[in-house]
C-alpha cells in the first residue's frame, strides 16, 4: 500500500489500524482494542494494556539476539571521548540503576527529575524510571534554578538524578548548583538526589540528601520491568505555553511505544539493527522521541551526541560523525545547518568524509527555510524531508514518509499528514477553509496514539488551551494552510511562543520576568527574525515613575534577570527602555506591529490604535540597538 491509502485506512479505521501496528509491540497482557473514547472530548489508547516500555526498548533485543549490538554510541567532542554501550550492557546497568532507585523508595507512578547533559546516563536513568513505572520529568541543562524549581512543585517529584556538570563550548555548566538552588526555591522538596559525578567537575554532595550514582548502586538487587497500564503516564515533558507558568505534557505509554515503533520505518526509513541520528538533547521532545525512545523501541543503535554543529571543533563535525558510525538517517533542527553554512558555506568539509551511508536528512523544530533545505540537499547529496510536530504530539504530523512511498518534496513544505492525523485549516468560525487559504490548523479529535491524553495535574488547562477553541478538534497553535496536493504549509504562531535555535520558549515568561524588576512598570517581549537561530527575543520595557537611572544599566539588568531566571537557552540578550508601548484603544499591546517594524517590514496602521506616533519611538528605540532600519 502506498501512503495515500494507508493515510486513508488510518481516518477510515483507527481500530483496525491502530491494533495492527501494537503487534510489533511486546505486551505483558494484550489490549482488547485501541481507542477509550468514554471520556471524550479526553481519549485514551490501549487503556486496558498491560506493558513495559523499558522491555521494549531493551531486554527484548537482548532475548532476541541484539545483545552485543551498540544501542547506544555516545559521541563527545567537548570531552575528546566515545564510547559504545551494547544492549546487553544497557540491560544489565538500567536494571541495577533501577533497583537502587527502588531500594531508595521509588515505586511505579512516582515522579523523578532527571537533570542533565548529553550522556548515556541520562538515557539510562530515563529507562530505569521506565522499568520501575516511574514518570520521568527530564528538565534541559540550559534552563536556570528557578525554571527548575517551577518543574519541581508542579510534578513533586520523590527523587532527582542529575550530573555533577555540563560542557558547553568555552564553559562548563555547573548542575549542582543550580539544582541545589532549586531545591531551596521549590516548595517541594525531593526525598533524595542522585548525582553523576563526572571527571569534568566533582561536585559536593549534600549529606543525608544526596547519593553517588555509583556508590548507591552497590549490593543491590536489580530491578526487573514492572508491568504498567496503557494510559499510565511514562513521562512529563514542560513546554513553554503562553504564560511563565510551562505545560506538563503527559505521555501515556502504549500509545507512546506503539506509534514510535510505527515511525522508525515508515517515516525515518531505518531497518532494526542500523544507526539513527537525532542531533538535539534529551530535554526536548526530539531527544525523548528519536535519541532515547523510537530508535531503542525499534532496535536501532542511537548516537548521544555531546557537541554542537560547529566549534566542536569545527563545521565538520556532523560529517564526521555520520560517516564514522554509519548513519543512515539523520535528523536535526535547521538552525544547526544555518550555523554550518555560515562557517563552511561552500560545504568544503564535508569533502572530508564518505557520507554515502546517509539516506536522508530529517529537519523539524522550527520552520525550515528553502535557503537551508537547498544548501542541505547540494552538499549532501542526499533528499531533505521537513517535518512539522510539536511536543504535545510526541511524533510528526505532517512529513514524507520515505519508508512507506518516498513522496515528492515540495521545498517549503512538511509534506502531508501522517497517518491518524485528520489535519484541516480552519477559519475563525471554526469552518473549513478551501485548498490555499490561510488559517488555524487544527486536528479533529482523537489525536492518534502517542499524543498527549492531557496536562500533568492540569485537565482543565488542557481542555481549555487546546480544546475549546475549535470543538471536536485539537488546535495546534500554528497557522498555516494546505494546497491542492493536500501539502501542508506551516506560517506562524497564533500565540505568544517564539522559536529560538529550534527551542520553544514564552514571550510571556520573559515578560513575567521582566515585570519583576523594581524599576519596570510596563513590557513587552518580541520575537524578531534572526538569520542563524530564526528568532531571537527583544524586550521593551517602560520605567515607573520617577526612576532616573541609565538606561542602559537598567536594560543590562533586565537581560541578565532573564538568564537567570530561565537560563541562557532564553538567549535574551537585547532590551530596550521606552517611554511608552504602542496599544489599541483597548489598551492590547501591539506586538505583531513591533515585531514589523524590527524585521524592516511593511504595516498597516490598526484603525484602532490608540497613538500612532508611538510607533515612531518604538522605531527610534530599535534603531538605538542596532535593528529596524
Ligand atoms: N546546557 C547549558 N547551557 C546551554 C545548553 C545546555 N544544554 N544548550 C545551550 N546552552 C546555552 C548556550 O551555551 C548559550 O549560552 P551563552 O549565551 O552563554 O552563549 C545559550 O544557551 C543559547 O544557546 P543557543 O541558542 O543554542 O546558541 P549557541 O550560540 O550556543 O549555539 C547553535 C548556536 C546554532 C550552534 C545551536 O543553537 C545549535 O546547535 N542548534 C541546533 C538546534 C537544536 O539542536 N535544537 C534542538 C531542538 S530539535
Ligand atoms: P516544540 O514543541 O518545541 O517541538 O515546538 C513545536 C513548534 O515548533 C510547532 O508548533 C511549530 O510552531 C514549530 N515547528 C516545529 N517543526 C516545524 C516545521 N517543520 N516547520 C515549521 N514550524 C515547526
Amino acid at each position: 500500500m502506498g501512503y495515500k491509502d494507508v493515510y486513508e485506512h488510518s481516518l477510515a479505521d483507527p481500530e483496525a489500524f491502530w491494533m495492527e501496528a501494537a503487534e510489533a509491540i511486546d505486551w505483558v497482557k494484550k489490549p482488547s482494542k485501541a481507542l477509550f473514547d468514554d471520556a471524550a472530548p479526553l481519549y485514551e489508547w490501549y487503556k486496558d494494556a498491560q506493558v513495559n516500555t523499558c522491555w521494549n526498548a531493551v531486554d527484548r533485543h537482548v532475548v532476541s539476539g541484539r545483545g552485543d549490538q551498540a544501542a547506544i554510541i555516545h559521541d563527545s567532542p567537548v570531552t575528546h571521548t566515545k564510547h559504545e554501550i551494547t544492549f546487553a550492557e544497557l540491560q544489565t546497568r538500567v536494571a541495577s540503576l533501577a533497583g537502587a532507585l527502588r531500594a531508595k523508595g521509588v515505586e511505579k507512578g512516582d515522579r523523578v527529575i532527571i537533570y542533565m547533559p548529553m550522556v548515556p546516563e541520562a538515557l539510562e536513568a530515563m529507562l530505569a524510571c521506565a522499568r520501575l513505572g516511574a514518570v520521568h520529568s527530564v528538565v534541559f541543562g540550559g534552563f536556570a534554578a528557578h525554571e527548575l524549581a517551577v518543574r519541581i512543585d508542579d510534578c513533586t517529584p520523590k527523587a532527582i538524578i542529575a550530573a555533577s556538570c555540563g560542557i558547553e563550548p568555552g564553559r562548563v555548566v555547573h548542575y549542582k548548583p543550580l539544582l541545589d538552588g532549586a531545591i531551596e526555591q521549590s516548595t517541594h522538596k525531593p526525598d533524595f538526589c542522585v548525582i553523576f559525578q563526572r571527571e569534568q567537575e566533582v561536585a559536593q554532595l549534600t549529606e543525608g540528601r544526596d547519593f553517588d550514582w555509583h556508590a548507591f548502586q552497590y549490593g543491590v538487587e536489580p530491578a526487573d520491568c514492572v508491568p504498567v497500564s496503557g494510559d499510565h503516564p511514562a513521562y512529563i515533558l514542560y513546554t513553554s505555553g503562553t504564560t511563565g507558568a510551562p505545560k506538563g505534557v503527559v505521555r501515556a505509554t502504549a500509545g507512546h511505544l506503539v506509534a514510535l515503533n510505527w515511525s522508525m520505518k515508515n517515516i525515518y526509513d531505518v531497518n532494526p539493527g542500523e544507526v539513527f541520528w537525532a542531533a538535539s538533547d534529551v530535554g526536548w521532545v526530539v531527544g525523548h522521541s528519536y535519541i532515547c525512545y523510537g530508535p531503542l523501541i525499534h532496535g536501532n543503535t542511537t548516537i548521544v551526541f555531546e557537541g554542537k554543529p560547529v566549534g566542536t571543533p569545527d563545521a565538520g563535525t556532523f560529517w564526521r560523525v555520520i560517516s564514522e558510525h554509519n548513519v543512515r538517517s539523520f535528523f536535526t533542527a535547521p538552525t544547526a545547518f544555518r550555523a554550518i553554512k555560515r562557517d563552511d558555506p561552500e560545504g568544503k568539509l564535508i569533502r572530508d568524509y564518505d557520507i554515502s551511508c546517509l539516506r536522508a536528512l530529517y529537519l523539524a523544530g522550527e520552520r525550515a527555510d528553502p535557503d537551508t533545505i537547498e544548501w542541505a540537499q547540494k552538499i549532501m547529496g542526499v533528499p531533505v524531508y521537513d517535518h512539522w510536530w510539536q511536543t504535545e504530539t510526541g511524533w510528526a504530523i505532517a512529513g514524507n514518509p520515505a519508508g512507506l512511498e518516498a513522496l515528492p518534496v515540495k521545498i517549503g513544505s512538511p509534506t502531508v499528514a501522517m497517518p491518524g492525523y485528520d489535519v484541516q485549516i480552519l477559519d475563525e468560525g471554526g469552518h473549513e477553509v478551501p485548498p490555499g487559504t490561510l488559517g488555524a490548523i487544527a486536528v479533529k479529535l482523537p489525536l492518534p496514539p502517542g499524543t498527549l491524553p492531557v496536562l500533568w495535574d492540569a485537565e482543565a488547562r488542557y481542555v481549555k488551551s487546546y480544546l475549546t477553541t475549535y470543538p471536536g478538534y485539537y488546535e495546534t497553535g500554528d497557522a498555516g494552510m494546505k494546497d491542492d496536493d493536500g501539502y501542508l504549509w506551516i506560517m506562524a504562531r497564533t500565540d505568544d511562543v517564539i522559536n529560538v535555535a529550534g527551542h520553544r520558549l514564552s514571550t510571556g515568561a520573559m515578560e513575567e520576568v521582566l515585570a519583576g524588576h523594581p524599576d519596570v512598570a510596563e513590557c513587552a517581549v518580541i520575537g524578531i527574525s534572526d538569520a542563524l537561530k530564526g528568532q531571537a527575543p527583544v524586550g521593551f520595557v517602560c520605567l515607573t515613575k520617577g526612576v532616573n537611572r541609565p538606561h542602559e544599566e537598567i536594560a543590562r539588568e533586565c537581560v541578565s534577570r532573564v538568564r537567570d531566571q530561565i537560563g541562557p537557552v532564553a538567549a535574551f540578550k537585547l532590551a530596550v527602555v521606552v517611554d511608552r508601548l504602542p496599544k489599541t484603544r483597548s489598551g492590547k499591546i501591539l506586538r505583531g506591529i513591533m515585531v514589523k517594524i524590527a524585521d524592516g517590514q511593511d504595516y498597516k496602521m490598526p484603525a484602532t490604535i490608540d497613538d500612532p506616533a508611538i510607533l515612531d519611538e518604538i522605531r527610534t528605540a530599535l534603531q538605538g540597538i542596532g535593528l529596524a532600519k
